[in-house]
């Protein structure tokens, strides 16, 4: 707990005027493994493609899911066109004067509002972003803090993620369906599931921004710290800026795989209660965000997780006859037990066995 920060959300600087890489947010051991190329003809480190029109996608998703815990989405009907117009709007409320920005500050355990990544609090380094967590179904309320005046930039912003959001919503309901047929469910086993758990109907949606500036020495500075997704999946849209790391385990050795930035593509992230949900089939992935001398970079990851005092545990259709590999437990429960993981050093699901 000593090396936790006391107020993470208030005690940073302005990362975009920076000219060199302070020690509080010079992180050790960026080195360790080395970084491939994750794009086309990288072979072995070619990271998975899902097109959600190929007849074949549950297969894709599946082999992806097992043996990545994530891929690139295409095919998902998402305009690339809202896309941009999402972007460049993020990218104007990250330029905002600090002051705008500050008004909308997260407090001690607020889950929406502007500040350091959420895990920021687990460590004694602070990562080069800035953030912005909203509650989809709750943006304007929110955004009001930075545009009290509630001006063009703000209602056209608004417009720009409430649209943006209605079309996420829709594709992970039918992702979520992929990743249920991927699992090898069949169609009464399915509607089974959605019955029991309705896990499109209750599901929880957090929507977070992401702002990386130029870093003078990103040799030494970290964009986001290395961590699992916590909840079912994400729908990350990264820019046109690669950054976005994947852990992958050897032989021959461990590595990062670096996710190319593909035009319209979506990158899809699974969490620990997706592993958890699939009995360890679908495992999450270990990712990370570096950060660029020359370009800003712009994220943003809509996360989908189950309602706040949902049980989630091993699909008794995916376990079978066998013994779950997990208890159950809900959202918030999970988040104690990450803590503590993450306070003894890394984020480890066998803590949930
Ligand atoms: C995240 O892990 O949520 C951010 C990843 C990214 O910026 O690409
Ligand atoms: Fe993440």
């Amino acid at each position: 707990p000593s090396k936790l920060n006391k107020d993470p959300h208030n005690h940073y600087f302005d990362l975009g005027a920076a000219r060199q890489v302070p020690e509080t947010h010079a992180w050790e051991g960026l080195h360790e493994h080395p970084v491939v190329d994750g794009g086309v003809g990288a072979g072995e480190d070619a990271v998975p493609v899902v097109d959600m029109q190929d007849p074949h996608a549950a297969e894709a998703v599946a082999r992806a899911s097992e043996q990545w815990g994530a891929f690139l989405l295409q095919g998902h009907g998402v305009p690339r066109e809202l896309l941009a117009r999402v972007e460049a709007g993020i990218a104007g409320m990250f330029a905002l004067p600090k002051t705008d920005k500050m008004r909308a500050a997260r407090q001690g355990g607020d889950p929406y509002g502007y500040g350091l990544p959420h895990i920021a609090l687990y460590f004694s380094k602070t990562m080069w972003s800035e953030g912005y967590s909203l509650s989809p179904t709750n943006l304007r309320p929110e955004l009001r803090k930075i545009w009290p005046d509630a001006g063009h930039d703000y209602s056209q912003f608004c417009g720009v993620m409430e649209e943006f959001h209605k079309e996420m919503r829709a594709l992970a309901d039918k992702l979520m369906e992929l990743f249920l047929v991927a699992l090898g469910l069949t169609g009464p086993q399915i509607a089974g599931v959605e019955a029991e758990h309705k896990l499109t109907e209750t599901m929880s949606e957090t929507i977070h921004l992401n702002w990386y500036p130029k870093c003078p020495d990103p040799k030494r500075a970290l964009g986001m710290k290395a961590h699992t997704d916590s909840g079912f999946f994400a729908l990350l849209m990264q820019s046109q800026v690669p950054g976005l790391h994947l852990f992958r385990h050897g032989p021959p050795a461990d590595r990062w795989v670096e996710v190319p930035a593909v035009p319209g593509a979506l990158v899809v992230n699974i969490g620990d209660l997706f592993q958890i949900l699939t009995n360890g089939r679908f495992r999450s992935v270990y990712h990370r965000a570096v950060v660029n001398r020359d370009r800003e970079r712009i994220s943003l990851a809509y996360f989908l997780g189950p309602a706040a005092n949902a049980k989630v545990g091993p699909l008794k259709e995916v376990v079978g006859g066998g013994r779950p590999a997990y208890r159950a437990l809900t959202w918030p429960e999970y988040i104690i037990v990450r803590k503590e993981a993450f306070a003894n050093g890394g984020a480890d699901l066998e803590f949930t066995k």
